[in-house]
């Protein structure tokens, strides 16, 4: 067997974590300060996966190139592959096919965070051998995910993506492992109701036609992290995992708990309790930050209290009278109470913005 390639999916639209992915992929989005793309390059490495492929589009492939590099941050070599149009997730791995040639990969979907990684998953294909393996987990609302059946043998018999009305709970989650056969399996299918090649359909097709498909329930925890409330939930499952690191300076200040104060970051009589990250660079002064914060590079913060919330580089929150909570904030937003009468709200807010006041 050829060894294993890697693909990872950094194309698409974004269009659930508008208007922070108005102007960035939303593959590189924060989880604990950490693009979340990151954590899918550092899964395949760490199973032994040398040469990762990803999936760009091209308005956003620019940002993804300099942010992954050529992979030697991560031990493995990238290489870039534009789609032209983000016409579905079969049509992405026939865009890697030239990449892919005749080896068996791992996909892995960008937007996607998986806890413990993909060793098990890679001991398992490589054990039984399987035409394709997919990976499902029991979830609340299946309607929005691809959706599996499973026969009496625990073989997989059906699948469908975003069934109005799931006949099970197992979603797909969004890892798979392929063998070359997936090429002319996508080649057969022809577009969904929502205009995409679906790999759901491609995998169908594999079932259809005689394939062995083996489904393997996940273990921990995984996130689609494609919408805010995911996002933040993904925050704070990474957060819980971190290790308390002071390397910023703190005066007058007090950190309670796992937290980590990056290298540049100064605390002035500030309380930090953990979970929390502070990036390089921030200034947090006379100031609350509560537990599963992840407060970006250079961010202030002054007068205010922050908790569960996600700020992304640059951004400042000041002067607030109430607690801000459960919040995401992009590049450079500035939130802040001046001294100056009447009182009233100002905003200036990009498009398919939310504010809830509560
Ligand atoms: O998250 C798991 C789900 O992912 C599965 O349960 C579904 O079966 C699967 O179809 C997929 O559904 P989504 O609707 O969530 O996929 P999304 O459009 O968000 O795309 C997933 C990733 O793939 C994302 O990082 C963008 C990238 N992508 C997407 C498309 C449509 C591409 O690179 N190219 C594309 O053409």
């Amino acid at each position: 067997m050829n060894p294993l390639k890697g693909l990872i999916l950094s194309g698409g639209k974004g269009t659930r974590l508008r208007p922070i992915t108005h102007t960035s992929a939303k593959q590189l989005v924060p989880v604990a300060n950490r693009p979340v793309l990151f954590y899918g390059i550092e899964a395949m490495a760490s199973a032994g996966i040398e040469e990762i492929g990803i999936i760009i589009a091209p308005e956003t492939g620019d940002e993804i190139r300099e942010v992954a590099g050529d992979g030697s941050q991560f031990g493995v070599s990238i290489t870039y592959i534009v789609q032209d149009e983000p016409a579905g997730l079969a049509h992405a791995v026939l865009t890697a096919e030239p990449f892919l040639g005749d080896s068996p990969f791992v996909m892995y979907l960008g937007d996607n965070l998986l806890q413990g990684g993909i060793h098990d998953l890679v001991a398992a294909f490589t054990a039984s051998e399987p035409d394709a393996l997919i990976l499902l987990t029991p979830v609340d609302e299946p309607q929005h995910f691809g959706v599996a059946e499973l026969g009496e043998d625990g073989r997989v018999v059906a699948l469908a993506e975003k069934p109005p009305e799931p006949k099970t709970n197992l979603a797909l989650v969004g890892v798979y492992m392929f063998t070359p056969g997936i090429h002319d399996a996508a080649r057969a299918i022809k577009p969904s109701p929502r205009g995409e090649l679906e790999i759901t359909d491609a995998i169908q097709y594999l079932v259809d036609s005689g394939k062995r498909v083996e489904p393997h329930v996940v273990q921990g925890w995984w996130k689609d992290t494609g919408r805010l409330a995911d996002m933040l939930e993904a925050n704070r499952l990474i957060l819980d995992t971190i290790k308390t690191r002071v390397d910023g300076e703190l005066v007058e200040s007090q950190v309670d708990g796992r937290v980590v104060v990056e290298a540049g970051a100064v605390l002035t009589r500030a309380t930090v309790r953990g979970p929390a990250i502070i990036g390089a660079g921030a200034r947090l002064t006379d100031c609350y930050v509560g537990p599963y914060s992840a407060i970006g590079e250079e961010c202030v913060i002054e007068n205010a209290e922050v908790e569960h919330s996600i700020l992304l580089q640059g951004s400042s929150v000041t002067g607030l009278d109430g607690r801000m909570e459960s919040s995401l904030l992009g590049r450079d937003v500035k939130i802040g109470r001046s001294d100056r009468q009447p009182k009233a709200y100002r905003f200036m807010v990009g498009d398919t913005s939310e504010i809830e006041i509560l």
